[in-house]
């Protein structure tokens, strides 16, 4: 198959989409992004990457990031996470705070923002550095040494952050973070903040499609444990938008508020969108539109 002119046609196809959603606002620093933007990048099992657009231009990949610090904590540490975090989807926005006070600062998925938190702490504890690790991981897997944090979008997000900081002082109060909560804000900041590419996110997700194991063939994951994060990906990856998601997309998949999803080809590889006009949930417009095309043009949803 000529992935290159798949790519193209499938972003002409979301082009034809009838909205194109407005950036994220809420961090100053994303507010500038250019809604035109769009790129998109497919990353075989064996390494190969194909782009069409803006696929190798940096962007912010904020959630996104919550799918590295899941892996990179469950293979440091273990099933333990599981007692700090649960993996239901939330039906709920991903900054919310409704459900942490009913469910004893227990948060419902690793994804939402409190889960997020709660993750970045115990990669803190594990490692020492938990933006450090994502930043490694990522460095490696993509084999591009430029990835790093923007500092400007992380300390824009840190001013504004009143609803993290917000969760994490809440979570802290049932005992439910290890480490101090301004250093835990801090390392999530950084590692939202991490700039990357389409193609950068493309090959680093690969090591889902391959049962866990990495670039250079050594094993992070368990193969069950990367089923498990593909799962907890499709039913919470999208937040209160995950059934719409597997409904037009049918793939595991994480998104970001800077535009980028990152979704997962179990057995093929993984492909990485890109656009920073986002929907209510803050989801790329585009972004899920170009999926969609692309998991009906070629038959690649899991289901
Ligand atoms: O904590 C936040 O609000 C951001 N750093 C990340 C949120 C995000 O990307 C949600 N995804 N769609």
């Amino acid at each position: 198959m000529d992935y290159q002119q798949l790519l193209h046609d499938v972003m002409e196809t979301a082009r034809r989409a009838p909205a194109r959603g407005r950036p994220a606002d809420y961090i100053p620093a994303l507010a500038e992004a250019n809604p035109e933007s769009f790129g998109m990048a497919l990353a075989t099992m064996d390494g190969e990457v194909y782009g069409a657009g803006d696929w190798e231009q940096p962007f912010s990949i904020q959630s996104v990031s919550k799918l590295f610090t899941l892996a990179l904590a469950l293979a440091e540490g273990g099933d333990d996470l599981w007692h700090r975090v649960g993996r239901e989807p939330s039906g709920n926005p991903f900054n919310s705070l409704v459900q942490l006070e009913t469910e004893a600062g227990i948060p419902r998925n690793p994804f939402i923002n409190a889960g997020a938190l709660v993750v970045t702490d115990r990669l803190l504890e594990l490692t020492g550095d938990a933006a450090g690790a994502v930043r490694e991981f990522l460095r490696a897997e993509s084999g591009n040494a430029t990835i790093g944090t923007d500092d400007t979008v992380a300390a824009s997000e840190a001013r504004s952050g009143h609803r993290n900081a917000a969760l994490a002082h809440f979570i802290a109060s049932y005992g439910n973070l290890r480490n101090p909560v301004d250093s835990v804000l801090a390392h999530y900041y950084a590692h939202c903040a991490t700039a990357a590419s389409c193609r950068d996110l493309a090959l680093a997700g690969r090591f889902l499609a391959r049962h866990g194991l990495r670039a250079d063939g050594s094993r992070l994951l368990t193969r069950s444990e990367a089923k498990r994060i593909n799962a907890v990906l499709l039913t919470c990856g999208t937040y209160d938008a995950a059934g719409e998601f597997a409904y037009r997309v049918g793939l595991p998949g994480k998104s970001g508020v800077g535009g980028g999803v990152l979704a997962v080809l179990p057995g093929r590889g993984a492909v990485c969108v890109w656009s920073p006009g986002l929907d209510a949930a803050g989801n790329s417009v585009l972004g899920v539109a170009a999926l969609d095309a692309l998991t009906t043009v070629t038959g690649w949803s899991v289901f």
